[in-house]
């Protein structure tokens, strides 16, 4: 079996468009491999968050992945503080991370522009944070996404540096974990391309019935088919994509019709659409804030993942030190 590991990002507020790509497919990945999933909280100190919210953050996120599907009985589901070996191969493979490599990372360069008031050096070796969390438990495959991929070339450049200068096949080179069919895309509301977070176009799972009927309601679209059969514009399109994805058939078969003969009123499109959205998402929030608000599940939850992390990572740190040449006196 292998292991599989993936960071989560503790920025709450998933979306359907997370819960049709990525959320999904680790859902799905837990089923034949090893998984190990994590809150990456070190990472998230890099743009200084406030200590009330630092946990707060966590919770959030855990409430809704494990809300979705995360399962702590098949996954080992961790917070990245919670195992202070991740901090110690960080440490050791820092020492053979070169300044120049770091700084010519693009994420790095971002943010250099994007907070030059605060350019630290866990940012310079956010890298390196990240291929210790890959390479203490030595995966083999890591999912990312396009803005991840440099990460994870510089990991297996790590890995290999670190089994060459030490003369062993200790770590796994670590590959991308392709999702296997093709991703869906989910489209944003607002007529153009993907929903996303920073896009302001986006439907959370947590976003209350009258919420999201709002943003059905005052989603792009256009004057109307001027002839039948056409092809649908893009902003309507999305509209049609979205209910693909949690209509009934026969719903999406009449609005289809409907457009053909050019009769479609898209006000009572987007009330549909809402409704079906509704439906489809409130057994989530629902469950999203059963866990939220139940400390007692959460905290069993990250005991027993922080127990089964750091059994994996306390292994790999006693090897990599022996390899390293550090002995007990
Ligand atoms: N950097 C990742 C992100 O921003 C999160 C992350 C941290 C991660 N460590 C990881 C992802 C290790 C995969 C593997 O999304």
């Amino acid at each position: 079996m292998q292991t599989v590991l993936s960071g989560i990002r503790p920025t709450g507020n998933l979306h359907l468009g997370n819960y049709f790509g990525a959320v999904k497919n680790f859902v799905k990945m837990q089923e034949n491999n090893n998984c190990y999933f994590f809150i990456a909280d070190y990472h998230s100190l890099t743009t200084h968050p406030k200590p009330e919210d630092l946990q707060e953050n966590v919770r959030k996120v855990l409430s809704e992945y494990i809300a979705c599907g995360l399962d702590p009985e098949k996954s080992t589901i961790y917070i990245q503080s919670d195992m202070p070996q991740v901090a110690e191969l960080y440490l050791l493979l820092g020492m053979n991370a070169y300044v120049g490599e770091l700084e010519r990372t693009t994420t790095f360069k971002e943010k250099v522009r994007k907070q030059p008031e605060n350019v630290n050096a866990g940012l310079l070796t956010y890298a390196v944070l990240m291929a210790a969390d890959i390479l203490i438990h030595n995966a083999h495959k890591v999912p990312v996404g396009k803005d991840q991929e440099q990460h994870l070339e510089m990991t297996r450049k790590f890995a290999q540096r670190f089994n060459r200068i030490y003369e062993v096949d200790y770590f796994n080179i670590p590959e991308p974990y392709n999702f296997g069919e093709k991703l869906v895309k989910v489209p944003g509301l607002d007529g153009s391309g993907k929903m996303g977070k920073s896009e302001g176009n986006a439907i959370s799972l947590i976003d209350e019935p009258k919420v999201i009927r709002k943003k059905v309601m005052k989603a792009v679209t256009d004057a109307g088919p001027a002839e039948q059969n056409s092809t649908k514009p893009e902003p309507v399109q999305n509209l049609f994509s979205l209910m693909e994805l949690v209509s009934n058939k026969d719903t999406i078969s009449y609005f289809n019709d409907k457009y053909n003969a050019c009769e479609i009123r898209y006000g009572d499109l987007k009330k549909q659409l809402a409704e079906d959205i509704i439906v489809f998402t409130t057994p989530i929030r629902e469950r999203i804030l059963d866990i939220y608000n139940n400390s007692e599940y959460l905290n069993k939850i990250m005991k027993i993942g922080k127990e089964k992390a750091i059994e994996s990572g306390s292994k790999t740190i006693s090897e990599v030190r022996k390899i390293i040449g550090f002995k007990p006196f």
